[in-house]
């Protein structure tokens, strides 16, 4: 089937939250000297309700009941570990990322609304293939952080580890970016809140290595610019492949939940993800991989 000029947005799951919100009084004095880059990657990135609704649901379909135990793998900010705490007390994270510096900015800012935080919320500044305090109901990868490991020896020990630190009855839930258009040397522009411009810029992809290069770049109302206030290094791993490694790593089933179409706006994705396990062969797609152990 050929590919349809369909495609739904690029890595960002649609959050109602987001939508419409006026354009702040703050915002409009915003500009790449005052402006903070984590700040602004949770306002054009993240989409923390959509991952954690997901999350929870596809957990208590395939177990039967809620879960109470979280891992957040290159958990950054943090922004999704608060979402899960703020929605049930009895509920843990234990979040892993090698770089203080997000971790640090995200615990001043997403965790006000938690209680008891401090005894809810473990900050591990560790490699995601160290090992969890207690063995979580869900670990999750999110925003594709995965792709760091570049060789399917480093990928398969990842997920290894991963499958042997989950609970008995534990999932795994990975999202997944892919599409023709992914693959191509373009830049997508994202106006924020009437704010500020996002600019996804897919530097490059090499189809020898598979190596994938790609920036996000800030563009402000006064006309200054945020160049490269992220810049990844990655492999864009292909779905069939990356299924293949989470079989070979021992998770027993792997499924496929993709994104639905929002039907005001064909060009978009509707922010509800269902399994799937054949796609649609739109330009740009968004979906994500639920490993169970
Ligand atoms: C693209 S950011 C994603 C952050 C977060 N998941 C989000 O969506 O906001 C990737 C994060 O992974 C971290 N990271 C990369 N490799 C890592 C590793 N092997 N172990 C732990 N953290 C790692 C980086 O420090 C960075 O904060």
């Amino acid at each position: 089937m050929a590919s349809s000029t369909k495609h739904k947005t690029h890595l960002h799951k649609e959050s109602s939250s987001s939508e419409n919100r006026p354009a702040r009084k703050k915002d409009r004095r915003l500009s790449a000297g005052t402006a903070n880059r984590f700040d602004l990657y949770q306002r054009s990135v993240n989409s923390p309700e959509t991952d954690v609704d997901f999350l929870i649901e596809a957990y208590e379909t395939i177990r039967g009941r809620k879960p109470l135990h979280l891992r957040e793998d290159f958990c950054g900010t943090a922004n999704l570990a608060a979402e899960f705490l703020a929605r049930d007390s009895k509920n843990t994270v234990e979040g892993f990322d090698l770089d203080p510096e997000p971790m640090k900015w995200g615990k001043g800012r997403n965790f006000d609304r938690v209680e008891d935080r401090d005894a809810r919320m473990t900050w591990h500044e560790k490699d995601v293939r160290s090992s969890a305090d207690k063995a979580p109901d869900v670990t999750i990868a999110a925003n594709f952080s995965y792709w760091g490991f570049k060789e399917r020896e480093e990928l398969l020990g990842y997920l290894r580890s991963a499958h042997e630190d989950l609970a008995e009855d534990g999932i795994m839930v990975m999202d997944l970016y892919g599409g023709p258009e992914a693959l191509n040397e373009m830049e997508e522009v994202r106006d924020i809140d009437g704010a500020f411009d996002y600019i996804w810029d897919q530097k490059s992809w090499e189809p020898g290595t598979g190596r994938y290069q790609c920036s996000i770049h800030f563009r402000f109302r006064d006309g200054s610019e945020m160049t490269d206030a992220f810049t990844y290094d990655w492999r864009f791993w292909h779905l069939t492949e990356l299924r293949d490694v989470l079989l070979e790593a021992g998770f027993s089933k792997v499924t496929c939940y993709f994104e639905g179409t929002d039907p005001d706006d064909e060009s978009q994705g509707d922010g509800i993800f269902s399994p799937d396990p054949v796609g649609e062969n739109c330009d740009a797609w968004l979906a994500y991989l639920v490993s169970e152990k």
